[in-house]
């Protein structure tokens, strides 16, 4: 696939590793020139291209950069994908340690659906409660033992069903984890976030959560 990945940082810089050692097609932005992003290049085959241009032609996007900055993407960011390529996005809200107050997630919207708002395009969410270097080295086949699952949350149809199946090829077992409106049960604070649970832990972990923001997680 060709896969753009707008962030190339901890994730995007993890999933670029990984995409391009898996054969895709990666372009890959941060929020300056492509010239910065020369030795993550070198080292992966993927292209460093300006963020605006990540997402041309693209048969899936990625988002992964710190949730204050979502509102710095330029408008339509993502309107150059192939049409019905999915959107995934990875981004958490720390409102206290990196991201300043975002009434509209304070008011009860779920994160990604305030980044869905921003971008102006649906999203999957996925990848946003694994600690970067587990995502990076934890990847193991379909049906060995301990695979790590990660829940994939988002609009059911054939773009959600792309995104489980990259989750696959990474190494994780793919937890279909409901609709974008449900997708709070995956955010920092729930008991899913960071604990790289097996596919059973993971369903138990969505089933357990309450909607409720943690008090780390918020300015109230
Ligand atoms: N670290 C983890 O283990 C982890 C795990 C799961 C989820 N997450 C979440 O995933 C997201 C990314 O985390 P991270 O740890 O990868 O962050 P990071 O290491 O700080 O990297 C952030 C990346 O985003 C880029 N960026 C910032 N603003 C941008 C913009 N306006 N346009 C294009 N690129 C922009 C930065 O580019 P510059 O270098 O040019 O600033 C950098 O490449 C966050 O929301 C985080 O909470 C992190």
């Amino acid at each position: 696939m060709r896969i753009g990945i707008i962030g190339a940082g901890h994730i995007g810089g993890t999933l670029t590793r990984k995409l391009a050692a898996l054969g895709h097609e990666v372009r890959v932005a941060n929020s300056r020139a492509p010239e910065t992003l020369a030795d993550l290049a070198a080292e992966t085959g993927a292209t460093p291209v300006w963020a605006a241009d990540a997402a041309t032609d693209a048969d899936l996007v990625i988002v992964s950069i710190p949730q204050k900055n979502v509102p710095a993407l330029a408008p339509g960011i993502v309107a150059k994908a192939k049409d019905g390529a999915p959107v995934v996005e990875t981004n958490n809200y720390y409102p206290q340690q990196r991201d300043g107050r975002i009434d509209a997630i304070e008011d009860g919207l779920t994160e990604s659906g305030w980044v869905a708002e921003q971008i102006g395009s649906p999203v999957v969410k996925v990848f946003n409660g694994i600690f970067w270097k587990h995502l990076l080295e934890r990847g193991v086949p379909a049906g060995a033992e301990g695979r790590i699952a990660l829940p994939v949350a988002g609009d059911d149809g054939p773009g959600k069903q792309v995104v489980l199946d990259l989750v696959d090829q990474l190494g994780f077992e793919p937890v279909d984890a409901g609709s974008i409106a449900e997708s709070w049960r995956q955010q920092p604070g729930t008991p899913v976030y960071g604990k790289d649970f097996d596919a059973d832990g993971v369903r138990a972990a969505l089933a357990q959560a309450t909607p409720e923001r943690p008090a780390e997680f918020s300015t109230q």
